[in-house]
């Protein structure tokens, strides 16, 4: 297995920075998405986008009691899924927190529940060796100091919004930065933070960022705390990692034409949160491929799963994590540290690359021959990674015109190889090309 050193590829670690090698390594991770939205079953902004009242929304929190909550069968999931973290919403826009926080009621340990949930999680990703990671919410519908801006669910009530108009957020402010010291003090060495979300842009909203929730002091608590965790850009100041969310960037992404770590954070149906009636589901065949584009751009793919409210992983969920789990079984090391190649993959091929392997990715696949542009003579060997059956290489004399049976001749530098009529029974067949050592990327 590869080490967790950073792929050459990968952008440079800014001095003092934490060193993301296990993550970009990893490339695949979980997210899950778990709250008292759950049991709506209709969306994780349900409160928002039929404007609940606390009074509506407690109806979930009285009825909060996931019997089937099993850690130890989320992780095992995730891992033979190909997965290497899991991250876990420790809290969501509507402020219910998933551990027994000393700073508020609106928590677990009061559900008919009644009992922490963040620790167990935390014990079962370790136990099967994966990183740990917790998504924190920056917004908060349930705080009483929280501005009832364009976000919060009462921003059409005029009477709730004269009543609560006095909202100081620096209140908030230190409740904020009191749970992310409680999360990152009770559960041990946390590898991954996800703050979500800053839209100081979004001025219809009343736009809150890094002031609102004095992000410098929050980033430099969670340096203390924990140095060598890996923290999201969403506090609206720079972090370790950038988050395309629902949308695959076009290329490496970069920040003032640096190159940066990223990672795109991806829903199954759309929805973030259990959705049971959302039929908008996303194929194995198209993850696979989300995964491996992203990781031929350089980027790491979370993908997220809403489990039910008595705590399982929708069945749905998992059928298409196994699908991913069988091609991750076999093309493992095509994805795992790797990262982008400096050769230019041919229309619908995607390169990773990790030293002397070039692996292609066939996103179509070609009647018997597939030309490789820039590869001629840098190759010693060719396999489909399936099944490790050999694939060899065909010599056409270049730019030769094509004659009846004989097909033309590709520009000088292409190499052509011969793949079988039928293509592997595999969501995304892969070649594996051992480089000549002078060809690595
Ligand atoms: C968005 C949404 C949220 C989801 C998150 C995941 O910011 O507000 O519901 O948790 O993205 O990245």
């Amino acid at each position: 297995m590869p080490s967790a050193a950073a792929h050459p590829s990968a952008p440079p670690t800014p001095e003092g920075a934490p060193d993301p090698g296990w993550f970009t390594t990893a490339r695949f991770g979980m997210f899950v998405h778990w709250g008292l939205y759950s049991l709506a079953a209709r969306h994780e902004w349900v409160k928002n986008r039929e404007r609940l009242t606390d009074e509506q929304y407690q109806v979930y929190f009285d009825h909060f009691d996931p019997d089937r909550y099993d850690p130890v069968r989320w992780a095992r999931t995730a891992k033979a899924a190909g997965m290497r973290y899991v991250v876990l919403t420790t809290k969501h826009h509507d402020g219910f927190c998933l551990w027994d926080s000393a700073l508020t009621d609106y928590k677990v340990t009061n559900t008919p529940h009644g009992r922490d949930l963040v620790g167990p999680f935390v014990e079962a990703c370790r136990a099967e060796g994966l990183q740990v990671g917790l998504y924190h919410s920056l917004i908060d519908w349930h705080h009483p100091s929280f501005p009832v801006d364009g976000t919060h669910p009462q921003r059409d009530d005029e009477e709730f919004k004269a009543a609560h108009a006095d909202r100081d957020i620096r209140d908030y402010q230190r409740y904020l930065h009191g749970q992310v010291r409680e999360l990152l003090t009770s559960f041990g060495r946390i590898d991954y933070l996800f703050f979500d979300f800053s839209y100081a842009g979004r001025t219809w909203w009343g736009g809150k960022g890094p002031d609102d929730w004095d992000s410098p002091k929050l980033l430099e608590t969670v340096r203390a705390l924990q140095p060598h965790v890996l923290v999201n850009d969403r506090t609206g100041l720079p972090g370790d990692f950038v988050t395309p969310e629902q949308y695959q960037p076009s290329g490496p992404m970069t920040e003032n034409g640096r190159p940066v770590v990223w990672e795109a954070c991806q829903t199954l149906n759309g929805s973030w949160g259990y959705d049971r009636d959302n039929l908008d589901r996303k194929s194995a065949d198209l993850l696979i491929r989300m995964l491996v584009d992203g990781v031929s751009k350089g980027g790491n793919l979370l993908l997220n799963v809403g489990p039910t409210g008595r705590g399982d992983l929708d069945a749905r969920d998992t059928e298409v994590l196994g699908d991913i789990g069988r091609w991750m079984d076999l093309h493992e090391r095509s994805v795992r540290g790797c990262g982008p190649s400096a050769y230019t993959a041919p229309a619908e091929c995607r390169y990773t690359q990790r030293g002397d392997r070039l692996y292609v990715h066939l996103f179509a696949w070609p009647l018997r021959h597939l030309h490789l542009p820039g590869l001629a003579g840098r190759v010693r060997y060719a396999q489909l990674l399936n099944d490790a059956s050999e694939i060899v290489p065909v010599h056409i004399e270049p730019d030769r015109p094509a004659v009846n049976t004989e097909m033309g001749g590709q520009p000088a530098g292409t190499l052509t190889l011969q793949i079988p009529v039928r293509r592997p029974d595999t969501p995304v067949p892969v070649i594996e090309l051992f480089l000549d050592g002078t060809a690595d990327a």
